[in-house]
């Protein structure tokens, strides 16, 4: 399993049991090659939805200059939800120190790092107690600049900073919202705030690689160049054209739309690294978002390799053949040699002697893909060289590329979310905001169907 001087290679020959691969894939060529231009023609005219296409381009102004103000402090907290906080924990979780935050400072090299995304008070409660208010930098991001959850945390946090004595609120927060419309643009401008806008023409679950998720990965010492340059490569391989079977991201797109129609709705997003854990969070967002419209959408189902085989792998085997499963693996990885068993009453174990525990989670992996292939389940084989900030930005440009261009080609626009606009208003109205008081009562007429009956004990 070596992969050398590519940037990440599919295999997909167990894709599509029970069909010629071919013929499935010349089928699908049509509709994949009108989503990839429409895709390209969209960037070019820079559409609203587009913008994430040429992020990586260049860095926003100002970006380095900011991640060293942040790297001033003790702790950053990212205050936002959904696209504003998924990506931030995504990059964290792939190229920090899995207990970033109890190494020392010299280990760390930066400061703490917190998400405050939900709004439950445990999690926020529980961040308040671990930082100091007045060393500590807020990164409050918010496309909308007004989603009920952020702005409930953000509150929280400027009443503590406020509390801690802090007069202003600008040598602390940093807000990354609209240019121009929103409370939180009208905060930063107010306040003085230093603040960086989220380019229009680029939706929430899209934005990671602009200040959204830029800064807070800086902040933490990630290589942001290497990030971009990794995502600008990939685009510039992705847009070759080539034969459908040697364009990794027309075969997942293929996949995704031949399975739907098979019936196979779930696609499991089964990842062989506890750095890609989150990944799998923010690639679930971006799937299930972009896609899950007008009926069409297949589920993003999170597993992580070795440990679901031991809690989900029984449902993946043996249970309804409603799943397409991807399997995402680093073929070079940090090793630790297992020692030998030292004493008699382990002696069962000397099979695992001078073996590298990366090396059986490899081969964990490779079972567990032909155990399903076995029972006739489709299969894909995602191997990326390294997992290192360069191959993370290329995987992050692939994974929004595969989305769009899906959606494009078959007439779902992935870059709206009408259904979260709704849950959103609902909120809005039953919290009291104004100017949507009848939101907050369908919700309760629309809630009360649910109770209307109900067991209880
Ligand atoms: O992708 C999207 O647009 C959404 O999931 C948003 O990221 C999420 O709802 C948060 O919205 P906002 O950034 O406006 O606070």
């Amino acid at each position: 399993m070596l992969l050398k001087e590519k940037m990440l290679r599919l295999g997909f020959g167990a894709g599509f049991p029970g069909h010629g691969t071919e013929e499935v894939l010349l089928s699908m060529e049509g509709i994949l090659n009108r989503g990839s231009e429409r895709l390209l023609e969209g960037a070019r005219n820079e559409d609203v939805g587009f913008g994430w296409f040429d992020l990586s381009d260049s860095p926003p102004e100002g970006l380095f200059e900011t991640v060293e103000w942040l790297r001033g402090f003790d702790s950053v907290v990212q205050i936002g939800i959904g696209g504003s906080a998924l990506g931030n924990r995504m990059i964290s979780s792939a190229l920090c120190h899995p207990f970033y935050n109890e190494l020392t400072r010299k280990e760390r090299g930066g400061p703490r790092f917190y998400i405050a995304d939900n709004a439950d008070p445990e999690g926020t409660s529980a961040i308040l107690d671990m930082i100091d208010p007045t060393r500590t930098a807020y990164i409050v991001a918010s496309k909308s600049g007004s989603t009920a959850e952020t702005m409930a945390n953000f509150l929280l946090f400027l009443d503590s900073l406020a509390g801690s004595g802090v007069k202003s609120p600008k040598g602390n927060v940093l807000v990354v919202t609209d240019k121009e419309k929103g409370s939180l643009r009208s905060f930063a401008e107010e306040t003085g705030c230093r603040s960086f806008p989220v380019p229009s023409t680029v939706g929430g679950r899209y934005s990671v690689l602009s200040p959204v998720g830029l800064l807070s990965a800086g902040a933490q010492g990630v290589d942001i160049n290497s990030l971009l340059l990794g995502a600008s490569a990939m685009r510039s391989s992705l847009t070759k054209k080539k034969e459908i079977s040697r364009d990794p991201a027309m075969v997942m797109a293929a996949s995704a739309i031949h399975h739907f129609r098979e019936g196979r709705n779930i696609i499991t997003f089964m990842p062989y690294s506890d750095n890609l854990d989150a990944f799998s969070e923010w690639f679930s967002q971006l799937w299930a978002e972009s896609l899950g419209k007008d009926g069409w959408g297949s589920t993003p189902l999170k597993a992580l390799g070795a440990t679901d085989q031991h809690s989900q792998l029984q449902l993946f085997a043996e249970g309804p053949d409603d799943k397409l499963f991807l399997f995402i693996v680093p073929t070079s990885r940090r090793d630790l040699l297992m020692p030998a068993p030292s004493w008699k009453s382990l002696d069962d174990l000397s099979y695992l002697e001078g073996k590298g525990m990366g090396s059986m989670l490899d081969l964990e992996a490779l079972s567990t893909a032909a155990a399903l292939v076995k029972k006739g389940r489709p299969v894909l084989w995602l191997e990326i060289p390294v997992l290192d900030a360069f191959h993370l930005g290329g995987m992050v440009f692939f994974f929004e590329y595969v989305t769009a261009v899906t959606g494009l080609a078959l007439d779902v626009d992935p870059f709206d979310q009408p259904g979260v606009e709704q849950g959103k208003k609902y909120t809005y109205g039953l919290m009291g905001r104004p100017g949507f008081e009848s939101d907050a009562a369908e919700a309760r007429e629309r809630f009360s169907s649910i109770l209307g009956s109900s067991a209880s004990l």
